[in-house]
């Protein structure tokens, strides 16, 4: 009778001579559950020993005890809880859930807060075809769904599921036997689908407590209801699922979302007035979700918004407020069961417990000879034989007494009338308990919700789903009355989850499909940035060859301009010169050589040096041929500059004449010196090896100290001579147009000056916010960022400062304080848009950084070369904005001279005041050896 009975609950495996002392074989739950309990030769407790008993127990059964109404009253008593105990239980959850948002760590596991990357609930407009796969929400079972989201309100398509029995051994066995069976079973289910076998995404709901760090990865922190298979603790459950799919091999599945059952609950309310914001599960086990204040969740390092937080409040375990409500039942149940010490909230509530607790109370009962004459059955004293199921139908009062009779006869019991009614009575305690625990601990969440949204009155839904929620109309209303009564503030609206969550899942898992969609076209996108070592290399190989054909005179983008300048600092210069310095972003708004004079007049009356003729180093940052120290034509504007008439002027003479406008003045112009040169020139006074200067600012070059017999044009053939590269024109013979993105087309075609100044425009601060800005503008037209939508802001040219680059990148700002920043730039960002355009930023500077790092490289294997030495110890002087200011910039570009240049020690100076003082040195040593020349 007993056996038959649960062959038509499905379960598996039940031997028909069931004995408990003799049998290790666990009895089971509906859906064919296996053992959510230990072993039954490891069971100590009163189960037995009543065992021992009831076998001695007499055909007629013994007398009622006199003082069986008494000990009926002090076994229910112990199930009753005051107002008072749920208030305090209510306080406690609060303060437990608010500690833990705070990430204030307490040493038991109390509630654990998980957030869980979900950021809204749905639109209503999500769509698609996703298969579902349910493991641990319904005890053994484990489910498949196919959901068709329309993206129409109110246009359901029922979904298509099957569901399958999780064996028992592979519930305690290895993870991998758990991840395949899942697989497995994913396939029957498809299989059965006219469906295609590719491209299917699929949402993962997995009802346990784990720590995710994105909507396609979590990690388990412990099993809970009767679950232990080995090796997936601490493990990314999604990889191991898509492990096993892969091992599988029938279906090309994509993971893309792992959610919790109380997740899907919520997500898959229907859309009503109010605003679902709560999602309850009470299945096996229990818990619940909502939407917190993305702020107020301290591992998130995000400010605004919400996101939804997984309580997890089964580990509830406070002793102060919980102890006075736990009867002796609850410890035996603690004790027996797989996970002793753990889950004690949920072990009061959750469905796999319930009865399990109406069994030991029986038992006991029985064993006192209040109930069955003192007769228990094998089947009642064997864990996990009342069911969820038998308890639902016993305390329903329309049941009726046949129905209850003929349930306890199921479990080889002879009930008498008094027994009926005695066991629908301890039904009902247990239930009632369970529901008005859940209802403090809902009540709860409400405060919280109520509290964090600064609300006189909350009107909010609450999604509920599971079995013990959707099949015990009596939890139901208890809850309900009790919430009303915990949270009077809070106007609650109940809504039964239409089918177990499935949709929900459904609806994440497109939400994470459209992301993951997203990310796939940021990083095509974002590919022609990233350049290999060997991409590397060759631009260093064709720098080489530029350089070369460049110092012989030969058409070459670059230019290997001579400064004669042929020495560095020996650190003996001396005196006071006037250093003038054109060309960086500080003179920007120096246009005319007039108005440079007024300057000079005007700082020498402040500083006291009227009246006298001071020798005057010029730096002027732009391409000069020079004839000598003293003389510069203009070859052409870069950096934005374009005052008329100087192109093909000699820039002294202009500045010469002007000061001879400027009749106040006596300057004495001795040397004109490009920036590369000054700056190398004041690193040289400090460092004898600086043989190499590199400006990275609004602008870029390099220059270094040549062998004077390489440089065509100068005559000698002993000695040195520094070369002003001008590497900014680099590529401009097309050499670089296999690495330039359509992004650096936009930006050279929208210049003063296109076609010219290539390299400089893939590295400088004048254009890496162009080339940031024109990517944005495209991922904004593809719909990845901003939500697609275009704006005004984002179209004005130079709105994206290289000095923003700088700030977005730097560690030490929050993701909440990039998004200020952007946000001042008036860009509509969500978190989502905020980590994406960090992403642009790092990958144009990176690129920035490599190439300029692959010049450097470059530079010093010529030197090295050119001394025909093994290892080269150099230093290279830096100055500029981008370099000087932004967080990862250098480190990348002496990461990539350390790639390519292997045998060259560079060390990078940067300088400190500027290339103003190298062009002192310089007109230094033009004084001193025009000097001696003299004499
Ligand atoms: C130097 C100079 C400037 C030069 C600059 C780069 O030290 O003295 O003349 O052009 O740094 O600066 P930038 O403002 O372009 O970053
Ligand atoms: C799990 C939760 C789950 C709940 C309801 C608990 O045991 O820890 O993650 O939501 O059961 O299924
Ligand atoms: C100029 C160079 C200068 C560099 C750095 C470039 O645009 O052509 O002469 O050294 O910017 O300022």
């Amino acid at each position: 009778m007993f056996v038959s009975l649960l062959g038509t609950l499905g379960c598996l495996t039940l031997p028909d001579e069931l004995r408990p002392e003799e049998s290790d074989q666990l009895l089971c739950v509906p859906g064919g559950q296996p053992p959510l309990w230990k072993f039954m030769d490891s069971i100590r407790s009163e189960g037995l020993q009543q065992g021992e008993e009831a076998l001695s127990c007499p055909e007629e059964g013994l007398p009622r005890p006199s003082d069986s109404s008494e000990l009926v009253q002090d076994c229910l008593q112990q199930f009753k809880v005051t107002v008072a105990q749920l208030q305090q239980i209510q306080a406690s959850l609060l303060g437990s859930m608010e500690q833990a948002l705070r990430g204030q760590a307490s040493p038991v596991p109390a509630v654990r807060m998980l957030p869980t990357y979900v950021g809204s609930t749905p639109h209503g407009t999500e769509q698609g075809d996703f298969v579902v796969l349910e493991l641990g929400a319904t005890g053994a079972s484990l489910r498949v769904l196919w959901v068709t989201l329309t993206g129409i309100e109110g246009h359901r398509v029922e979904p298509r599921s099957q569901e399958f029995v999780i064996p028992q051994d592979v519930m305690l066995g290895t993870g991998q036997q758990l991840f395949d069976f899942a697989a497995h079973c994913l396939s029957e289910f498809l299989d059965a689908q006219p469906v295609s076998k590719q491209g299917l995404q699929l949402g993962f709901s997995f009802s346990f407590p784990c720590h995710q760090t994105g909507l396609d990865r979590s990690t388990l922190i412990s099993w809970t209801k009767g679950f232990r298979c080995s090796g997936v603790e601490g493990q990314d459950v999604v990889q191991l699922l898509r492990d096993a799919i892969q091992r599988q091999g029938a279906y090309n599945i994509d993971v893309v979302a792992v959610v919790n059952d109380t997740v899907g609950t919520m997500m898959g309310c229907e859309l009503g007035a109010r605003p679902c914001e709560v999602g309850l599960v009470v299945d096996t086990g229990t818990n619940v979700c909502y939407m917190e204040e993305a702020r107020d969740v301290a591992v998130l390092d995000e400010d605004r918004g919400r996101v939804c937080v997984s309580v997890e409040w089964g580990s509830f375990s406070d002793d102060g407020a919980l102890g006075p409500v736990l009867t002796t039942f609850d410890h035996t149940l603690d004790h027996e069961s797989l996970n002793p010490g753990a889950q004690r909230f949920e072990k009061m509530i959750g469905g796999l417990y319930l009865g399990e607790l109406v069994r030991l109370v029986l038992a006991h009962l029985t064993r006192r000879g209040v109930l069955f004459r003192g007769c228990p059955s094998p089947a009642l004293l064997s864990q996990g034989s009342v069911l969820l199921e038998h308890v639902a139908e016993m305390e329903d009062p329309s049941a009726g007494a046949a129905r209850v009779h003929a349930i306890l006869q199921d479990l080889g019991l002879s009930p008498e009338a008094s027994d009926v009614e005695l066991v629908q009575r301890v039904c009902a305690a247990v239930c009632t308990r369970a529901a008005q625990l859940c209802a403090a601990a809902l009540a709860a969440v409400l405060s919280r919700l109520q509290h964090s949204r600064e609300q006189q009155t909350l009107q909010v839904a609450v999604a509920t789903g599971g079995r013990v929620c959707e099949r015990h109309p009596r939890f139901c209303s208890i809850l309900q009355g009790t919430v009303m009564l915990l949270a009077p503030e809070c106007d609650v609206s109940f809504i039964p989850s239409a089918d177990g969550g499935g949709r929900g899942v459904a609806m994440v898992t497109a939400v994470a499909a459209r992301l993951a969609a997203h990310r796939r076209l940021l990083e095509e996108t974002l590919a022609p940035f990233r350049l290999n070592h060997d991409q590397l290399a060759a631009v260093q190989a064709q720098m080489r060859e530029a350089m070369a054909k460049g110092l012989r005179g030969e058409a070459s983008s670059l230019r290997m301009l001579p400064t004669y300048v042929r020495a560095t600092p020996d650190g003996s210069e001396r005196g006071d010169f006037l250093a003038l310095d054109l060309g960086g972003t500080n003179f920007r708004v120096l246009l005319l050589f007039d108005h440079i004079v007024d300057c000079i007049v005007d700082f020498q009356q402040k500083q006291g040096l009227s009246g006298q003729s001071l020798p005057l180093g010029f730096t002027f940052s732009f391409p000069c041929k020079q004839l000598g120290l003293d003389q510069g034509i203009l070859l052409n504007w870069t950096k934005g500059f374009n005052a008329s008439d100087c192109e093909g002027q000699d820039v002294v003479s202009l500045l010469r004449e002007a000061i001879t406008r400027r009749q106040a003045v006596e300057l004495n112009v001795v040397a004109i010196v490009n920036d590369t040169v000054g700056t190398m020139m004041s690193c040289g006074y400090e460092d004898p090896r600086c043989e190499i200067g590199l400006i990275v600012g609004t602008g870029t070059n390099a220059c270094y100290m040549e062998e004077l017999r390489n440089v065509a044009g100068v005559p000698g053939d002993s000695g040195h001579m520094c070369i002003n590269m001008e590497w900014g024109a680099f590529g401009d013979d097309g050499s670089l147009d296999t690495l330039s993105t359509c992004f650096d087309a936009s930006v050279d075609q929208a210049s003063i000056n296109p076609g010219k100044q290539r390299f400089e425009k893939m590295i400088s601060g004048m254009y890496l916010g162009e080339i940031v800005r024109h990517i944005l503008l495209h991922l904004t037209s593809l719909g990845v960022l901003f939500r697609g939508q275009q704006t005004q802001r984002l179209q004005t040219r130079d709105i994206f400062k290289t000095k923003f680059l700088s700030e977005i990148e730097s560690d030490s700002l929050a993701l909440r304080q990039v998004r200020a920043i952007l946000e001042d730039l008036g860009l509509p960002l969500t978190s989502d848009d905020t980590l994406m355009v960090l992403e642009v930023c790092q990958a144009v500077s990176q690129r920035a950084a490599q190439l300029c790092g692959a010049g450097v490289a470059a530079v010093a294997e010529k030197i090295r070369e050119n001394r025909g030495l093994e290892e080269l110890a150099v230093s290279v002087g830096v100055d500029g904005t981008l370099y000087k200011l932004h967080p990862h910039f250098s480190s990348l570009v002496a990461a990539t001279v350390r790639e390519l240049a292997p045998r060259c020690a560079v060390t990078f100076l940067q300088s400190e005041d500027g290339s103003g003082k190298g062009a002192a040195l310089v007109t230094a040593v033009a004084c001193r050896l025009a000097q001696s020349t003299r004499v």
